[in-house]
């Protein structure tokens, strides 16, 4: 999406870098006296889902059968589209350069990163390009300086305090900690403050620190509407994720992000199940033990039919809201909804190979000079689009080299509500195909903060997508993926000491 050249990579985050690769936690386990679990079931194969069957089997060792259930394409909102002879991301896209869970995902998976295709912004107000990024850096800066004066760096060095915080979750997990919900998870990276963040608008997290509203408007709105399809209203936490994704350095996976979600099932060893689940019931099983010992029941539909299994564990990687899933929790005390409050914001993802028309951006400049890859816009009556990018396929050929505007291209313009006919002919001057997707892509953020779903909705069942009401991002999923995994794991093997631990930060200080 856009690159904004924001040097934000720190020593310190970078360190952590050097740590992963070091590989498993240090501590040892306790003494495993129970048995492990014999078959654990994941609902959901998006990134997910995917990086909890990965998670699951480094927790649980070869001897446990994991079965995924996926009712769309592997992937979920991570999907490519084929136009001509090539394809192209319709949903999740860009990856930052500090998400060190997808990092390891693709260098233990093999799979290379795409080629970096230098990419230039705009900003539109959907009359005229307020702003268009030179090839020159100087030039930028300068132009930044005399518009915001010092707003610039200042939210440079925002994020960077932001992202400092967040990178602690990757040595709390490396030493096998969890949390039991998204408020500890938070605190536990960046204490109260986070907390805060979660609870205002990123406007008024903004506004406090001293940015200026122009800057706001100008600046970050177009970077919300690009990343989230919403306003600088979405809460502050989700917003400095957003920011985040404005930085240099972004990357994507050569092929299509979703590779991923297929490479970790086929690493995992577990089996892809093609089915909608419809419910999951408990039921308790006396065990040898004497203490009753919950099972969960999956019932799902395939193509032969109705048919349903037992599972030790269970996690639901997929949102518990309307039209992102219906599934029945039955025989739970308290009751499980089928659908948490608050629901999914709709943004339409729509590639069109053709010729824009530049004089809809109200430039005077000629076609074959507009190097523009992405225009993002201003949060303004007049823009029916939240932002309109040149889109280069998922794995570059030799040689290639973005076409400009004269040219017929692939562009994606992300909007609210389709685009009419007449709304895509003023547009573009012509086209030859054009592919809508509605994603229901990322919750519609309202603070202040109403308390996020549970990780845990019952003693052995889990809940993944809690996280998004902090922030939608694949790398958010991964960490709550490994976080339900070592959950689970720490559950099974009742080791609460791993569980919400306060102070990790201080106390973990001496091991880096
Ligand atoms: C969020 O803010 C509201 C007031 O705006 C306050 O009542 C509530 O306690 C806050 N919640 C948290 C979790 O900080
Ligand atoms: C291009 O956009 C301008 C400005 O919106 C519009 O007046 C013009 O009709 C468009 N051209 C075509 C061919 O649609
Ligand atoms: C949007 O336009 C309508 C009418 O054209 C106007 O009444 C309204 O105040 C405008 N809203 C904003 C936020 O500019």
């Amino acid at each position: 999406m856009p690159t904004m050249r924001l040097q934000t990579l720190s020593l310190r985050a970078l360190l952590f870098l050097g740590l992963w690769h070091t590989g498993r936690r240090s501590l040892a386990s306790a003494p495993e006296l129970q048995e492990q679990p014999k078959k654990i079931a994941v609902v959901g194969a998006g990134i997910g889902g995917a990086a909890t069957a990965y998670y699951l089997r480094q927790e649980f060792g070869p001897g446990v059968k994991i079965d995924v259930f996926e009712d769309g394409s592997v992937g979920g909102r991570l999907a490519t589209v084929k136009i001509g002879d090539y394809e192209y991301e319709t949903g999740g896209s860009v990856i930052h350069p500090l998400n060190l869970h997808m990092k390891h995902f693709v260098d233990k998976l093999g799979i290379p990163q795409r080629k970096d295709v230098p990419s230039k912004m705009a900003i539109f107000d959907g009359k005229h390009i307020l702003f268009e990024e030179s090839d020159w850096f100087i030039v930028n800066f300068f132009r930044m300086l005399w518009r915001y004066g010092l707003n610039f760096l200042r939210m440079q060095m925002w994020v960077e305090t932001v992202l400092d915080k967040f990178m602690r979750i990757y040595q709390y997990q490396q030493f096998g900690y969890s949390f039991s919900t998204v408020e500890r998870l938070l605190h536990a990276m960046g204490g109260d403050s986070f907390l805060t963040l979660m609870n205002q608008t990123l406007e008024e997290a903004m506004m406090g620190e001293g940015f200026s509203q122009v800057f706001i408007n100008d600046i970050v709105a177009p970077i919300t509407r690009v990343n989230y399809g919403q306003s600088v209203r979405i809460n502050g936490f989700v917003g400095a994720v957003s920011l985040a994704g404005a930085d240099s350095g972004l990357w994507a996976v050569d092929g299509g992000n979703k590779k991923v979600c297929s490479g970790l099932l086929y690493n995992s060893k577990s089996e892809l199940i093609p089915a909608r689940v419809t419910s999951i019931s408990v039921k308790v099983r006396p065990s040898k033990r004497g203490t009753p010992v919950s099972l969960y029941e999956i019932s799902y539909v395939d193509q032969s039919g109705a048919a349903h299994s037992l599972y030790d564990i269970v996690i639901v990687a997929t949102p518990l809201h309307r039209g992102k899933s219906d599934i029945t929790f039955s025989g739970f005390s308290p009751p499980i909804p089928s659908h948490y409050p608050g629901h999914y914001h709709q943004t339409v993802a729509t590639l069109v190979h053709g010729l824009l028309n530049v004089s809809y951006l109200g430039t005077t400049e000629a076609a074959s000079e507009f190097t523009v890859s992405d225009v993002l816009t201003t949060d303004s009556n007049g823009s029916i689009i939240n932002s309109l990018s040149s889109l280069d396929p998922v794995h570059i050929p030799k040689g290639y080299k973005r076409p400009p505007a004269s040219q017929a291209n692939v562009w994606k313009v992300f909007s609210k509500k389709p685009l009419s006919q007449e709304q895509l002919e003023n547009m573009f001057l012509s086209y030859d195909s054009v592919s809508e997707t509605k994603w229901l892509a990322y919750p519609a953020y309202h603070p202040p903060h109403r308390k996020t779903p549970p990780f845990i909705l019952h003693n052995r069942l889990y809940y993944l997508n809690a996280v998004e009401w902090a922030a939608s991002a694949m790398e958010m999923s991964a960490i709550a993926a490994r976080n339900v995994a070592l959950l689970a794991h720490h559950h099974w093997h009742e080791q609460k000491s791993k569980i919400d631990q306060e102070d990790l930060h201080t106390r973990l200080r001496g091991e880096l």
